[in-house]
């Protein structure tokens, strides 16, 4: 169908997420959502689906990129935007204490496995004619080590590799590893909820609560819609929302 969008967001219940679901709905994409929590949208005019699964494991996942390429082979669109957002900052640790295996397997299972499950999903499910667009949300944490999120730092470092060879594999597809910045979300009140012992740098993340430096998750998702909107989206694979207004 011309001029239609489709977009398909991981980690839509909560945080960014949410927000980017609703701003694209807002902005009359059609969409496709995932996550663990049931999920109802207010869609006015246009459509929302979502796959309700674990990305945190592999049956999960798989079962999520079935239902995805099935309801990917349905849709009729112009552009076919993927917006790989679900994460998990845990576990916090140091990494002397990093010995739950299966802890470390879940976190790399949902911030990166399941990214590449997802998206081969996607490629496989949209014409290679229409517009494509893959936004993995990536972090600061990946680009500098911080004490007590190895873990985490290395799973988005991963992600970021992981772009730049999608981005090399796929000339025409445009794909980005986007640090968002700062946002008030769950995940920030959970990390100001670790010890100092697991995270030294707790301090900077209660002062910047503390003194209303977070930015909003609606802001952070307005940019970034208005950043996949643009032209300039995918000329930088490594990019952080920060550098856009
Ligand atoms: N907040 C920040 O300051 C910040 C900074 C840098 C980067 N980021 C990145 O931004 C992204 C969004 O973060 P956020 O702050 O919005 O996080 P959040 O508030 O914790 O929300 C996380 C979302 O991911 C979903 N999710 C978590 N575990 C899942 C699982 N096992 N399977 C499927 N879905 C799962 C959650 O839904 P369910 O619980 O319903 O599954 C939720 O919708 C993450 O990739 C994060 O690393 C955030």
């Amino acid at each position: 169908m011309a001029g239609t969008t489709l977009t398909v967001i991981s980690g839509a219940s909560r945080g960014l997420g949410h927000a980017l679901a609703l701003r694209s709905l807002a902005a009359g994409h059609r969409l496709i959502t995932l996550a663990r929590s049931p999920l109802s949208l207010p869609v006015h005019g246009s459509s929302h689906q979502h796959i309700q699964t674990d990305l945190a494991t592999v049956h999960g996942a798989a079962q999520a990129c079935t239902a995805l390429l099935q309801m990917l082979r349905q849709e009729h669109a112009e552009r076919f935007v993927l917006i790989n957002n679900a994460g998990t900052v845990d576990p916090v640790a140091q990494t002397a204490d990093l010995l739950d295996a299966q802890a470390i397997a879940r976190a790399l299972q949902l911030n990166l496995a399941s990214v590449m499950n997802l998206t081969a999903a996607f490629m496989q499910g949209t014409p290679a004619t229409a517009r494509r667009q893959v936004l993995n949300i990536s972090s600061g944490a990946g680009r500098k080590p911080v004490s007590g999120w190895a873990v985490y730092g290395a799973s988005k470092a991963a992600l970021d590799f992981y772009t730049q060879t999608l981005q090399l594999e796929n000339p025409s597809l445009q794909a980005c590893s986007m640090a968002p910045g700062v946002i008030d979300t769950d995940m920030q009140s959970h990390i100001r909820q670790q010890s100092r012992d697991d995270f030294p740098g707790l301090n900077r993340f209660l002062e910047l609560h503390q003194y209303g430096q977070l930015s909003t998750a609606h802001d952070t998702a307005d940019r970034i819609l208005r950043h996949l909107d643009s032209p300039a989206f995918g000329s930088h694979t490594l990019d952080d929302i920060r550098h856009y207004e």
